[in-house]
């Protein structure tokens, strides 16, 4: 399965970083062997959907996506607002999210639902935090959080990015050792197997602390199937060379 690497800006950049980025990224990434999305804040996407225009290499994605169509809810974004900007990708249910902003994991399954309509990709993030990993817990949470997922999609899981973050790894430079990561990717693939027969076209990405040197041993994972990358993503060179080794 081809690789996917997709970086995940969160609350940064400008319209002179994003510009500098891009055109670095897109100068010197030549043909990559595996797919590449950068996903943007919000007020970007117009921005970013010029800056990416006329290429197939990068494609752009968003950080999140309301669970309402249209109507009086200040402040969301809707699926179908994003598609008009050439969006490709949305993350849903980061742990950032789940946390600051309290989305159940009802609230995410619904926004996958919601991209999926649209034609976007939904990216779901599941991963347990520090204190669950700590008292065992890390399986019933992975399973929980994606079984939301499942149940309200059905057979649309397939159309999914599925990408495993643990939370613990996440801007702290703790990343899981290749074998933790594999053990939990192994679970979500068993479940996805077992609500679809496309479960080995899903992909399943790694996040949390993914690094240049770090990337490739992930990646030799058999279930790990690219990254979604915070802090390395807002830098060229590293960026690139986390995409260079995704083979
Ligand atoms: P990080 O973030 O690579 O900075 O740990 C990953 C993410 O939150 O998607």
């Amino acid at each position: 399965m081809k690789k996917f690497i997709a970086g995940n800006w969160k609350m940064n950049g400008s319209l002179a970083a994003n510009e500098k980025l891009v055109h670095e990224l897109l100068d010197r990434v030549g043909r990559p062997s595996c797919d590449v999305a950068v996903c943007a804040p919000s007020p970007y996407l117009s921005q970013l959907q010029c800056l990416l225009a006329n290429q197939d290499v990068i494609a752009l994605g968003a950080q999140n996506v309301s669970q309402h169509e249209s109507g009086a809810y200040t402040g969301d974004v809707s699926a179908a607002m994003l598609r008009e900007f050439g969006v490709r990708y949305a993350i849903v249910g980061h742990s950032e999210r789940r946390q600051h902003q309290a989305e159940t994991d009802t609230n995410v399954a619904i926004k996958a639902k919601r991209a999926l309509e649209a034609g976007i990709t939904p990216i779901v993030c599941v991963g347990e935090t520090q204190r669950e990993r700590d008292e065992g817990l890390t399986d019933y949470i992975v399973r929980r959080q994606l079984a939301a997922v499942v149940h309200l999609v059905g057979p649309c899981i397939s159309e999914i990015v599925l990408a495993y973050e643990p939370v613990w790894a996440i801007g702290t430079g703790k990343t899981a050792t290749p074998e933790q990561a594999q053990q939990v990717h192994a679970i979500l693939r068993k479940q996805l197997q077992a609500a679809t027969e496309k479960a080995h076209t899903i992909r399943i990405l790694y996040g949390g602390s993914m690094n240049a040197s770090n990337a490739a041993t992930l990646m030799t994972q058999p279930d790990i199937d690219g990254g979604l990358i915070g802090g390395a993503s807002l830098k060229a060179d590293d960026f690139l060379a986390i995409i260079g080794v995704a083979k």
